[in-house]
């Protein structure tokens, strides 16, 4: 189980005003901020790190809603933190979050699902890449 996890605040939850409320709830349940940025995606940059869906039904309107806006983009440490993330933060239907967990509260729907966690070590590692350069990393 690796320390590192990658998350991104999503267009949906940052043109919202949410991003202060939920950095705080990630801070407040033990992650540390190894890395932060407010940045936006291409459409050809939210293709790349979405390419594992590129089959999937969703794909190309997932592509339009990652590049619609800024999103918050954050390298995260803590014991487990892929597994714990991805309790903070519920299940990607916020209709089937748990209560209090960052979708539940935030989220708008599947796809505007307000926060993105890693699903695994590999991808945590692949993902922080694709966002930040070691320059970048604290
Ligand atoms: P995320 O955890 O970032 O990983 C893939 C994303 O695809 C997911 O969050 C949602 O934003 C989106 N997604 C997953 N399933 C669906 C779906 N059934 N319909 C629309 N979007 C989806």
């Amino acid at each position: 189980m690796g320390r590192f996890t990658f998350t991104m605040i999503k267009p949906d939850a940052f043109a919202k005003g949410h991003t202060g409320a939920i950095l705080s709830r990630i801070q407040e349940a033990g992650f540390r901020i190894a890395a932060l940025k407010l940045t936006r995606l291409s459409p050809e940059k939210a293709a790349a790190f979405y390419a594992v869906h590129r089959e999937r039904p969703f794909y190309e309107s997932l592509v339009q809603f990652m590049s619609s806006g800024p999103v918050v983009a954050a390298i995260l440490e803590k014991d487990n933190a892929v597994e714990d993330f991805r309790k903070l933060i519920g299940a990607t239907d916020p209709a089937k979050a748990e209560a209090n967990t960052i979708r539940k509260l935030y989220a708008e729907s599947v796809e505007r699902n307000a926060i993105h966690g890693s699903d695994s070590d590999e991808n945590a590692r692949i993902e922080c890449d694709f966002f930040f350069s070691a320059l970048e990393r604290f």
